[in-house]
């Protein structure tokens, strides 16, 4: 069984400035604006949903096959993905152009000032499910990427009947309610966070039983609060977990999507699965940035037992680690 990944790889390059912005702008003279922040410390993160997803689910054992693009500045990344157990061959090299790049400067009120620099994210629509063959394609997730591709994989894996979790997040607000509605349409699964679903249903004008019935499972993350996992029958309240240090909240909803395909990949009842996202959330939210935390199957197998009391259902974990594992190069766009 192969799990398809797509979405974004990026550089998060985190700055942060020892003063006050506000201190620098002066508001009568706005319209010649020109400030620049000496910051005194930087780190660069990798980032990305499709990344971050495939990180987790390389932690969980599995071997996704990540279908994304990068840059010229793209190898480290990808080799450290390919070292962790991240099938990397359906990456695209793209060399003239920078992986998508996230510059954010944070001054010591926690205001920001941010740029996002798409990249190689906006060659992503060349990427195709039709390079690889649908039946060994137990499921893909269609992450926030370059809206073309994500309305282009979302037909593709509806054609080629590729059962589908189709996770638009921060990309909603760039899709038509047309293209929304036509993702969910065909989706196995939708996932959003409650904010995102609020969104979905303004933009579309559908209701939540419109939405809900437009998809086979419905799951909706409520941060702290946990989750709500929504099949045709039953309503699945799944509790988050605690954290032992809260120290960096982003990338959390996509370390909840890894455990949830991991659950699900071994047809695990959806509140084992649910439970299973909740806590490879909890190892996100414990280090900072959204791929520096680190678990074994076997770890993450005791924290659930501590967590949640019982858990024999995951020593299918253990016993059949990982899916795909025929190797390939790396492409090289022509
Ligand atoms: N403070 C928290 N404590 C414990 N678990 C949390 C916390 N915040 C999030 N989680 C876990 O992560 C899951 C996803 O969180 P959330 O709903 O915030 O996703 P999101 O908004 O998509 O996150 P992201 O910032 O990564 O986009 C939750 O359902 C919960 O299991
Ligand atoms: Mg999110």
């Amino acid at each position: 069984m192969t799990i398809v990944v797509t979405g974004s790889m990026a550089y998060d390059y985190i700055m942060s400035f020892p003063g006050r912005f506000a201190d620098h702008i002066l508001p009568d003279q706005i319209e010649i604006l020109s400030v620049s922040f000496l910051v005194d410390s930087m780190r660069r993160e990798s980032g990305g949903c499709g990344g971050n997803i495939a990180h987790n689910l390389a932690l969980l054992g599995q071997r996704p096959l990540l279908m994304a693009t990068v840059g010229q500045d793209g190898s480290e990344y990808v080799a450290r993905l390919r070292e962790q157990g991240v099938d990397t061959s359906g990456v695209l090299h793209v060399p003239d152009e920078f992986t998508a790049s996230f510059f954010v400067s944070t001054d010591l009120d926690n205001n920001q000032i941010a740029s996002f620099y798409t990249g190689a994210m906006s060659k992503a629509s060349q990427l195709s499910f039709e390079d690889h063959s649908p039946e060994s394609i137990e499921i893909a997730i269609i992450s926030p990427n370059d809206p073309e591709a994500m309305v282009k994989y979302a037909r593709e894996c509806q054609g080629m009947d590729i059962p589908y979790i189709y996770d638009p997040s921060q990309q909603i607000p760039r899709l038509t309610s047309e293209q929304l509605a036509d993702g969910i349409r065909g989706a196995k699964v939708l996932i959003v966070n409650d904010y995102e679903f609020g969104m979905i249903r303004k933009q579309t004008g559908l209701g939540e039983s419109g939405i809900k019935g437009m998809v086979e499972v419905l799951v909706i993350t409520c941060g702290e609060q946990g989750s709500t996992i929504k099949t045709g029958r039953e309503t699945h309240a799944i509790p988050s977990v605690p954290p032992r240090r809260l120290a960096d909240p982003t990338g959390v909803g996509d370390a909840y999507r890894a455990g949830l395909i991991t659950g699900m990949c071994y047809g695990l009842p959806w509140e084992t699965a649910g439970r299973m996202g909740s806590l490879a959330a909890t190892y996100a939210l414990e280090e900072h940035g959204t791929q520096r935390h680190h678990f074994t199957v076997d770890g993450f197998i005791q924290r659930y037992d501590e967590c949640f009391g019982d858990s024999s259902a995951l020593e299918v974990l253990r016993r059949d680690k990982g899916s795909c594992r025929v190797e390939h190069s790396d492409k090289e766009q022509q």
